[in-house]
């Protein structure tokens, strides 16, 4: 790996053996973005890449040695006001009015390792031979405001990171408009913009459009997170590219608030990819002296497929965002009482799960949603971050201790960003909620967020739930957030600043869970937002998991992880076994398919289990024996790899692979059984195509199977076993030949198999 520079034609080629990354300094001092994808050699200029064409109605910005127009040229910094038409990366506005600037190439730095960019969220290493970074320092020599774009290229990933630093070295004041975190072009437009799109209990669906010409992208506007409907991820692939094959470059924001994901094609055919904090409703005043940093994107480059890219950003995440102890140790298996309880429990009723999660293998008990104030349902106690004694009379405390005499971890529920206006906390500061003067107050689940963007209320908050911690044995934060900001304004910043608002809204929320988590490191943090709408990097750099979506139904949740697998690791996909029929669906899955799909992800249960039957509890018990075996190959050693996508016909299916591919767990599931159906073929990957491997799959059927079913299939009473030997290169290109009666034995509808590869 390396950051190469070249002299005489001012040219840095960031490269290693999979990638290489080349801009350039350009006759009118900003810089050109001469070529990013598959490593090439090195050379002493690229000058040859930069393309020269005479266009009518070209707005010349220099004309000798070269003549240049912005708008015909791939930039690496693109900003407003010298001849390039489209949308910027940066708009500076001064105090004279203009918003031109011309950032124009001082200086530059490398290093090895990379620096941290605390308060913000970010990739890091771990010893500085793990990657290098380059500084390049660019200056708009009117205004004297500096921009420093950060690079950092790893030794063993396909990966550029991207930030900018911007400082005013200037004698006035001026506000950044728009300041987004990196700019890429390409030279065509032959590409398909993937992103991952959708809304409560349905987050993260794949979505894939071919590019046209203008302005096409993904937004959020919550304020709070990173939202449900689009997350902070688009990636730009070649037509033909597949799971398996093809180029593709991804792009993920580490980043938790508004974003902004934009491609931009001319009719030129140039692709300019844009990508950081939304402009819209962003101003942020840099004053003399004053810096802004960016947050950063991490740019993953892939000739291997969509798999490819996905890998590299679940190693990357799982071993270099994610931090703590946490990181690398298997993830507890845990019982919430959500769906078991919602807000109906007493101590009593707890007891009695949690005993019951005890006596089938479970972990970690988690209580929900309720404990708390006067939190009888959603309308009040938000806020009041003290336990309610009269459902829980010996505190969160005394509970957890007779908890963990149980044998149990115990985990806890908190809401800490909101508040309802019926709770002690409102009463007291009513101030502290966000809203505009003179305007309603719009409330969601008859919430208010609290004003993160003022230190004063996330003190306050932090004192409480700090002293909770303090007091009980709590092994498991569950850190939720269940609606967006709307009237964004903040009493605690004056009218030029209301624009830093909702970025230091999210720097107020990274803030409170850097002291937590330093202040109690044993502790295990899981974010949630009404399920999946907070799943992004910013958050992992904090909490190495995340609650995927409320929608717990088994078929469901095999699209919201397909789709969330693109960018996340399993170790941080929170997925839990509930009650049928399913509570948000109404549908009936087998138990079967609901923990055979948990188990890709940190696997807990969220039911009353004392309603199981004796047969249900044995699966149960079936089930967790064979997570505790295989979690550490699921979520701290092995390769992911989708195999059948659910977006796209009756079938899924994927498998993990361990490092030294000796070891694998593979899931084959469908929606609808068919009748009378035609050959299945699963097909694996990721194996050692030379290896031996014994393939085991448990296809006993159903109690629900009827007697006549039974007789037409020849089934015997007892357990029935699939085992087989095959060689890696078999199971991959030939596949494992699924029976359709093991799937009508298995109950037909939503059924799915688990297959234990080994040898
Ligand atoms: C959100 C979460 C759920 C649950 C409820 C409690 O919807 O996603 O898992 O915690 O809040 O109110």
């Amino acid at each position: 790996m390396a950051v190469l520079f070249h002299e005489a034609s001012k040219t840095w080629h960031l490269t290693n053996d999979r990638v290489s990354y080349i801009i350039r300094v350009m006759e009118n001092g900003q810089l050109e973005n001469l070529y990013y994808g598959k490593k090439i050699h090195d050379r002493e200029s690229f000058s040859h890449f930069h393309e020269e064409a005479m266009r009518s109605q070209m707005t010349i910005c220099v004309d000798e040695p070269a003549m240049l127009a912005m708008h015909y040229t791939r930039q690496e910094f693109p900003s407003y006001g010298t001849g390039d038409y489209r949308s910027p990366m940066v708009t500076v506005l001064q105090e004279n009015g203009s918003r031109i600037s011309d950032f124009k190439y001082v200086s530059y730095r490398v290093y090895q390792g990379k620096a941290p960019m605390l308060p913000l969220p970010a990739v890091y290493v771990e010893s500085p031979d793990e990657a290098e970074t380059l500084e390049i320092l660019l200056k708009d020599e009117l205004t004297g405001v500096t921009a420093t774009l950060i690079y950092t290229i790893y030794a063993d990933y396909p990966v550029i990171v991207r930030s900018v630093r911007f400082a005013n070295g200037g004698k006035a004041p001026v506000t950044l408009e728009r300041a987004l975190s990196a700019s890429v072009e390409f030279l065509d437009m032959d590409y398909e913009l993937v992103q991952l799109s959708g809304a409560w209990s349905r987050e993260r669906y794949v979505k894939t459009r071919k590019l046209e010409m203008g302005l096409q992208g993904i937004q959020s506007l919550t304020g709070t997170c990173s939202s449900a409907e689009q997350n902070p991820f688009l990636a730009l692939k070649r037509p033909g590219t597949g799971e398996m094959s093809g180029e593709v470059f991804g792009f993920s924001l580490v980043y938790s608030g508004n974003h902004l994901s934009q491609v931009e094609v001319s009719t030129f055919k140039l692709t300019r990819v844009l990508m950081g904090i939304n402009p819209e409703g962003f101003s942020w005043k840099l004053d003399e002296g004053a810096v802004f940093q960016t947050p950063e994107v991490v740019m993953v480059y892939s000739d291997k497929g969509l798999n490819g890219m996905s890998q590299v950003y679940h190693r990357l995440y799982r071993t270099r965002l994610a931090r703590g102890v946490w990181r690398d140790r298997p993830r507890p298996i845990l019982l919430n009482n959500w769906e078991a309880t919602y807000f109906d429990f007493n101590e009593e009723k707890l007891l009695a799960i949690a005993r019951k999660a005890k006596e089938v293998g479970v972990e970690l008990f988690v209580l929900d949603d309720g404990w708390f104030g006067a939190r009888n349902d959603d309308r009040r106690g938000l806020g009041d971050w003290f336990v309610n004694t009269d459902k829980l009379p010996s505190g969160i405390s005394g509970l957890s201790e007779k908890i963990e005499a149980m044998g149990l971890k115990f985990g806890l529920w908190v809401e800490l960003e909101m508040v309802n206006k019926d709770s002690d906390l409102y009463r007291a500061h009513p101030d502290w909620l966000i809203h505009a003067p003179g305007r309603y107050e719009s409330h969601a689940r008859h919430q208010h967020v609290l004003d993160f963007s003022r230190p004063e209320v996330v003190d306050a908050i932090h004192d409480m739930i700090a002293k909770t911690l303090r007091e009980s044995k709590i092994s498991y934060i569950k850190w939720d957030m269940n609606r967006y900001m709307s009237e964004p304004w903040s009493c605690g910043l004056s009218a030029d600043r209301q624009g830093e608002m909702m970025h230091r809204y999210i720097l107020g929320v990274y803030d409170l869970y850097e002291r937590l988590i330093r202040e109690f490191p044993e502790i295990l943090f899981e974010s949630c937002a009404s399920g999946g709408a907070r799943f992004d990097p910013g958050m992992l750099f904090f909490a190495p998991q995340a609650w995927c979506s409320d929608d717990t139904d088994g078929a469901e949740r095999q699209k919201i992880q397909y789709g969330t697998t693109y960018v996340y690791p399993l170790s941080s996909i929170g997925a839990h076994v509930s009650a049928v029929p399913n509570h948000q669906l109404m549908r009936v899955t087998p138990l079967e398919t609901r923990a055979n799909t948990a188990m890709f992800g940190t696997f807990g249960y969220e039911l009353d289990l004392n309603l199981l039957s004796e047969s249900e509890i044995a699966k149960v018990k079936q089930e967790i024996e064979f997570m505790k075996s295989h979690r550490e190959l699921i979520q701290t050693d092995g390769d992911f790899y989708r195999l059948d996508n659910p977006f796209a016909g009756n079938r899924v299916g994927w498998i993990v692979v361990s490092s030294d591919k000796t070891k694998a767990v593979a899931m084959y599931g469908q929606r609808l059984n068919h009748v009378n159906g035609n050959w299945l073929r699963f097909k694996l990957a990721g194996l050692d195509p030379d290896r031996l491997y014994k393939v085991r799959c448990d296809i006993t059927p159903s109690d629900d199977v009827p007697e006549f079913v039974r007789m037409v299939y020849g089934i015997k009473d007892g357990e029935h076993i699939y085992e087989a030997e095959a060689y890696g290169d078999e199971l991959m290109n030939a596949g494992i030949p699924v029976d359709q009666s093991w799937m009508a034995m298995k109950g037909g509808d939503f059924t799915s198999l688990l297959f234990e590869i080994e040898s």
